[in-house]
């Protein structure tokens, strides 16, 4: 039985045997699929290159020897480069000549189907300005998967924000470096304000307890009992002047410690818990090394005023009988542990933004690349940890 004409064929030759009908109908049966696959084909093609076309992101696609085959249009923008000119140009000439290398290292491994995590690869304009990208790649494979045909690469513009995080890095740097720079004055003038003190005001008290002395021995001299309650006053007044030159010796030396500065950290560190021992009453024992380190100045200085403040901390809250003072001043970084075995530092002082005697403290040290770590004992008492550098971080200067 011969089978019905399809509908839109052309009428069934009578010259042809039915078989050769039969094969003819086939043929163009077949040439109608592969009509309409290739126009499906095409419009896949379409679609897929309009979407990379028109993509946000720059789109790149280069082949297995490094030429450009497709190049979309945000990539055009982004590099000042029209498609025509660039595709099946080698890729080197997109990234800028110091960073060249480095780029193309990147870009064979991503090529051989390495895994690449994204990675910042800077593109250079066509008018010599550079932006940053970071990028994503996948490889495509042959329809078997045994031959990668194309890489294809995605990047995200990321010159904006490189220059945010720079801008603000550059800025907390100078904040820091101001800093420092605001504590050295500080010290300073303290240093002034301390010798000043203690060298013109000590000696103008010395001037008047001589002075004092002086009319004390004369009235004695004149053995008159009625001139007794005069000498009483005059003695009096000695005693006074004593005491003043005391105070004064002792408020000049806790504005700036002269031995801090004549014969460094460890006597000052030594002369400070005698004094605190003096003070308080409280048993202190201490371990420092024999020979002095050869500290810059700021660095003994914050060691010494993070020392001073944890004295006072232990004195004041800590209700402590015993401290410990350990100093480490070998290698890169050099420790001060101070610790006691009093009731222990409250976890809510550690985080309140009202401490700022511990604030201080951490600041200070971190001015120089340091920290400072509290640490409240399970058996009781409190660990006070000071690290700081060897090595000073590098400073701007502002003079
Ligand atoms: N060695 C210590 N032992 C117990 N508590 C401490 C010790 N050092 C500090 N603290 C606690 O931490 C708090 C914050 O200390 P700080 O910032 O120096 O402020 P201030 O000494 O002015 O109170 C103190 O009020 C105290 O409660
Ligand atoms: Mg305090």
């Amino acid at each position: 039985m011969r089978p019905p004409p399809p509908a839109n064929n052309p009428p069934v030759s009578s010259a042809l045997t039915p078989a050769e009908n039969a094969l003819r109908a086939e043929k163009e049966s077949l040439e109608r699929t592969v009509a309409e696959n290739m126009a499906e084909l095409r419009e896949t093609k379409d679609y897929l290159e309009n979407l990379l076309g028109y993509a946000n992101a720059p789109i790149i696609v280069w082949d297995p020897s490094f030429k450009i085959t497709r190049f979309n249009r945000a990539f055009e923008r982004l590099t000042g480069r029209c498609a025509e000119a660039v595709l099946g140009m080698e890729l080197s000439f997109l990234f800028p000549p110091d960073s060249r290398e480095d780029s193309l290292a990147h870009i064979r491994r991503a090529s051989a189907g390495e895994y690449w995590e994204t990675v910042e690869i800077p593109i250079q304009h066509a008018d010599g300005s550079v932006r940053l990208l970071l990028w994503n790649s996948a490889v495509v494979r042959s329809p078997k998967g045994e031959q990668i045909i194309a890489t294809i690469a995605q990047g995200h513009d990321i010159t904006a924000r490189k220059k945010a995080e720079e801008a603000l890095r550059l800025s907390g740097e100078q904040l820091r470096a101001l800093s420092v720079h605001l504590q050295s004055l500080r010290e300073e003038e303290r240093t002034r304000i301390a010798r000043e003190i203690h060298d013109e005001l000590g000696q103008l008290l010395t001037g008047l307890k001589m002075d004092l002395h002086w009319a004390e021995t004369r009235l004695e001299e004149l053995k008159e009992p009625r001139l007794n309650p005069i000498l009483d006053k005059l003695v009096a007044a000695t005693e006074v002047a004593d005491a003043t030159i005391t105070t004064v010796q002792r408020i000049a030396s806790e504005l700036r410690p002269g031995v801090l500065d004549r014969l460094g950290l460890m006597m000052a560190l030594r002369h400070e818990i005698d004094q605190f021992r003096q003070r308080t009453g409280i048993v202190c024992h201490m371990d420092t090394p024999e020979e002095e380190p050869d500290y810059a100045p700021e660095l003994a200085t914050a060691f010494y005023r993070i020392f001073q403040e944890t004295l006072t901390n232990v004195a004041r809250h800590a209700v402590a009988s015993a401290v410990q003072v350990a100093f480490r001043g070998t290698g890169a970084w050099h420790t001060l542990e101070v610790r006691d075995n009093g009731k222990g530092i409250d976890e809510a002082a550690l985080t309140s933004p009202h401490a700022l005697g511990l604030l201080g403290m951490q600041e200070r040290a971190h001015l120089l690349g340091g920290t400072v770590a509290f640490q409240r004992e399970a058996t009781g008492g409190t660990i006070v940890t000071v690290r700081l550098p060897a090595a000073l971080p590098h400073q701007p200067a502002y003079d």
